[in-house]
């Protein structure tokens, strides 16, 4: 029965609109006839469902096209109303853009590769799709946890996310996790660990001022340190799994884990090398917490003026930590020159060559290919392959002996990878 219907958040039926296809409501286990098709959606229908805590209504599968077509000819509708308004350019439905701003305010990031059948949650899991947010299935219905979870949750691939306020309830579960895998395989290991350390880069991002953001910064690192240099070759599967994480604190943490990998691979020492060079790489963006968040993940370019106001992240993070901490000169290097080139073209200062530290030069290899093969709203990511293929093409901007240990140890990785998934 489930699979006969499917769920539309009540804000995609936009009131005095006359949707072509029956309205159903979820009731336990059964969908329940709401509206017949053709009946004006009213104001009071949908005051009455907020009253009611209704959050999504139901369509038969049946009515799919139905359902995309209303859905598109509401996108045309508005874009003539800006276009009539003198908006030009590619058109964003505001009303999509704060909706992704409250995801990203509201919801955390998890990874997928956690959960099992059989495995009892005490707090709701999420999907995320077309800037929307739904319950899984084994939550829905059932508001008290804890929940048990099925062969059938999660199997598609789309992004899983929690609730803020349900973080605490996560760690502990992931703690409970690292415990229980003291002995298991290595790669559940990678997963539990980066899930802590998404954690706490979230925590430095919000609160960047916070000496034990920073101090929690630190231990973290040193544990992924430590672990990439107990497991070996192992360690690839620290690094990012899913194209589609597109928020700072998974970035930094990508960063963080490919800066360690690439500086384990030309035999940099771990301490101090590797600990300061990861511990900058996860600060590495810090200062996009002070940068406007709707120009940090604004769908489509930037204008010039946009851009340059970006750019301000780079001092702005070196700021706000020398203001609020002692960290060890080197750790800075990531935050202020991950966006130098070698030809100076890059920014803030225009550096060249030498002028720029071997971290500097790690972070700056790291950091385009992370973006590169991330996925957002308004482009899809690159494959490692063709993200590769681009460095190569701007190759004179990086370090080419860098590049090329990068280019091998991405080479490991995708090997591993095809093994372990
Ligand atoms: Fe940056
Ligand atoms: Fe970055």
């Amino acid at each position: 029965m489930a699979e006969q219907f499917f769920p539309v958040p009540l804000r995609r039926i936009v009131v005095d609109t006359v949707p072509n296809f029956d309205l159903f409501i979820r009731q336990k286990d059964r969908y329940v006839l709401y509206r017949k098709a053709n009946i004006k959606f009213e104001r009071t229908f949908l005051n009455n469902l907020i009253e009611n805590k209704i959050e999504s209504l139901y369509v038969s599968k049946a009515d799919l096209k139905l359902y995309e077509k209303y859905r598109e000819d509401i996108r045309v509708e508005q874009e003539r109303t800006a276009k009539s308004k003198g908006f030009s350019g590619i058109f964003i439905d505001p009303g999509e853009i704060t909706r992704y701003h409250e995801i990203l305010d509201n919801y955390h990031v998890v990874d997928r590769h956690l959960f099992e059948p059989g495995q009892s949650l005490t707090f709701p899991v999420f999907y995320h799709e077309n800037n929307d947010i739904y319950l899984a299935e084994d939550f829905e219905g059932r508001p008290e946890g804890p929940w048990e979870l099925t062969l059938e949750s999660f199997s598609k691939d789309l992004e899983l996310l929690i609730r803020n306020e349900d973080k605490p309830a996560y760690r502990m579960f992931v703690q409970g996790l690292m415990t229980d895998l003291k002995a298991g395989p290595v790669e559940h290991q990678a997963t539990a660990l980066r899930e802590m350390s998404k954690m706490v880069v979230k925590d430095v991002l919000d609160d960047p001022r916070s000496g034990e953001s920073i101090k929690s910064a630190n231990t973290s690192v040193q544990g992924l340190v430590e672990f990439i240099m107990e497991n070996d070759a192992s360690f690839y599967s620290l690094m990012k799994i899913s194209g589609h994480d597109y928020y700072t604190y998974v970035h930094s943490m990508n960063v963080c884990t490919f800066c360690i990998g690439l500086g384990t691979a030309i035999g940099l020492p771990k301490s101090p090398d590797l600990e300061l060079l990861g511990l900058g790489a996860m600060l590495h963006d810090v200062g996009k917490s002070l940068v406007d968040p709707l120009l940090i993940n604004k769908p489509g370019r930037l204008t010039d003026e946009e851009f340059q106001k970006m750019k301000d992240h780079v001092l702005l993070g070196v700021n706000i930590l020398k203001e609020n901490h002692e960290l060890p000169d080197r750790v800075y290097e990531p935050v202020a020159q991950h966006h130098e080139k070698m030809t100076g073209i890059g920014y803030p200062y225009g550096l060249k060559d030498d002028q720029i530290t071997q971290f500097g030069r790690i972070s700056s290899i790291v950091d385009i290919y992370d973006a590169l093969t991330t996925e957002r709203s308004y482009k899809k990511a690159l494959s490692p392959f063709e993200a590769l293929s681009f460095l190569s093409k701007t190759q004179k901007d990086y370090d080419n002996n860098l590049l090329t240990q990068f280019i091998l140890m991405l080479g490991k990785q995708i090997e591993q990878k095809a093994k372990t998934y």
